[in-house]
């Protein structure tokens, strides 16, 4: 029986939270400038400010799946014809892969593969959300990217206590997140709500971040919470980058019955990420 994390194990895994760089400002910087409906050009030179976002924001915006019948080689092209929700989404996922690039090997995730797992589930907000009927939000696509935030902290704890971890969930029969929590402290949900916290995201989005495989438990934002449930349990049961605790979450379907999603519905989800994800491709790789 492994002994129970002491303060400061949790202290630790804290302030390792802490030491993960900000988020990259452009964001805070454009979306008052769409608020005001400022000039192109000022948008335009707050994004160009990152060249390495720069880059990603072109990779991402060439995609078919974002630049569609369009053909989009600037980033003056991009702020034109994206629209203001997709260009925040596009500059949010360029702004993100910084995180998410690096191997989760505590996870049992190769290189890129949580990174896959991110872009696909911010991805299936936005399908789920049209399918429903539902407000496209920038919100919503925000969680769906950031929610398993809080792995790329505790990977290497995970790692390194993934035997006591394993075999508390074999043993005793639970949850690989509850066994992440009774070891070493935390779980990445709740790591990934501080993370989201001290970015400044909206609270619907730390909510979500924090709230993801155990939706019911939220006090609040229950709509957003349910659907980062339901868009990171379809994109696991799809394989991307579920890793070891994808096959092992409890059963919690009732949120997919809250959301009026049918297993019909969610066939037609699966198939529509498979082709936005083929449209994406090149930016995953990237
Ligand atoms: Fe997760
Ligand atoms: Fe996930």
């Amino acid at each position: 029986m492994a002994k129970p994390p002491s303060q400061s194990d949790v202290e630790q895994l804290i302030r390792a939270s802490e030491s993960i760089p900000p988020f990259p400002d452009v964001i805070w910087k454009v979306i008052p400038l769409i608020r005001r409906a400022a000039p192109v050009h000022e948008i335009e030179a707050v994004i160009q400010y990152d060249q390495a976002i720069t880059a990603k924001l072109l990779a991402l915006s060439q995609s078919s799946y974002y630049a569609g019948r369009y053909s989009i080689g600037t980033v003056k092209e991009a702020v034109l014809r994206l629209g203001e929700q997709q260009l925040l989404k596009v500059i949010l996922a360029a702004s993100s892969s910084r995180y998410f690039k690096s191997g989760a090997a505590g996870y049992d995730l190769m290189e890129g593969e949580l990174w896959e797992h991110a872009i696909a589930t911010a991805l299936m907000t936005e399908i789920v959300a049209a399918g429903l009927g539902w407000n496209n939000s920038v919100a919503a696509y925000t969680a769906g990217l950031l929610h398993d935030v809080g792995k790329t902290v505790l990977n290497y704890y995970v790692e390194t206590y993934f035997d006591s971890i394993f075999r508390l969930a074999r043993e005793q029969n639970v949850s690989f997140l509850d066994a992440e929590r009774q070891v070493l402290g935390l779980d990445h949900q709740q790591l990934g709500m501080r993370i989201a916290r001290r970015w400044r995201f909206p609270e619907e989005v730390v909510m979500a971040i924090g709230h993801h495989h155990r939706p019911t438990q939220a006090p609040r934002h229950r709509h957003l919470v349910h659907l980062i449930y339901v868009a990171n349990r379809m994109v696991s049961a799809l394989g991307v980058g579920c890793g070891v605790d994808g096959f092992m979450q409890p059963n919690q379907d009732e949120a997919f019955v809250e959301l009026g999603i049918t297993a019909l519905m969610a066939q037609k989800y699966l198939a529509d990420l498979a082709v936005a994800l083929r449209e994406v491709k090149q930016f995953l790789s990237n």
